[in-house]
């Protein structure tokens, strides 16, 4: 038996001023993402706006369901629709925030399980990482150098490449 260990880096902006004015503008279309968001049954707002190494800028929003399952997370959306639109294009950052109705939200939002095994599924394909940068409604914002590091023993099938 051996132990192993896992660290993990991960920047921590402590105001958006201290952010590249790319990466600012980005988390502010995922801010503008969010509120158009269709959230009527959770009142919680996620945006997401993905930079594509082509230069676009999709955007996402979560978008909700009366029948629960049905809906989906923000950041599925905008990564499906950057695939759809842009099959040959490497994503190159994901910016994703969020703004809650009845909840108190103050940190920054992280992606869900399901979106993290979808992002790092299109970062083993790609062959490059996405870097993801994560803010709240305050100005705190968390960059993770990759999707990988989000997601540590994930489960992987060692995809061959199209
Ligand atoms: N949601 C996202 O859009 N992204 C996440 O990573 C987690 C949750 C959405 C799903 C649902 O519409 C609402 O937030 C509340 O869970």
């Amino acid at each position: 038996m051996r132990e192993k260990e896992l660290i993990l880096q991960f920047k921590v902006y402590e105001g958006l001023n201290e952010l590249e004015d790319r990466d600012r503008a980005l988390l502010g279309q995922a801010v503008a993402a969010a509120a158009q968001a269709y959230a009527p049954y959770s009142q919680f707002r996620v945006g997401a706006a993905v930079l594509l190494d082509n230069g676009k800028i999709i955007l996402g929003n979560n978008q909700e369901n009366l029948a629960y399952p049905s809906g989906l997370c923000a950041e599925r959306v905008a990564v499906y629709a950057a695939r759809a639109n842009f099959p040959d294009a490497r994503i190159q950052t994901v910016a994703i925030t969020a703004r809650a109705g009845k909840h108190q939200l103050h940190n920054p939002v992280y992606p869900c399980g399901a979106c993290r095994q979808v992002l790092v599924e299109v970062e083993s394909k790609q062959n490059s990482p996405i870097r993801v940068l994560m803010a709240g409604p305050e100005n705190e914002v968390v960059e993770a150098r990759q999707v990988a590091d989000l997601l540590p023993l994930q489960f992987s099938a060692h995809l061959s490449k199209e």
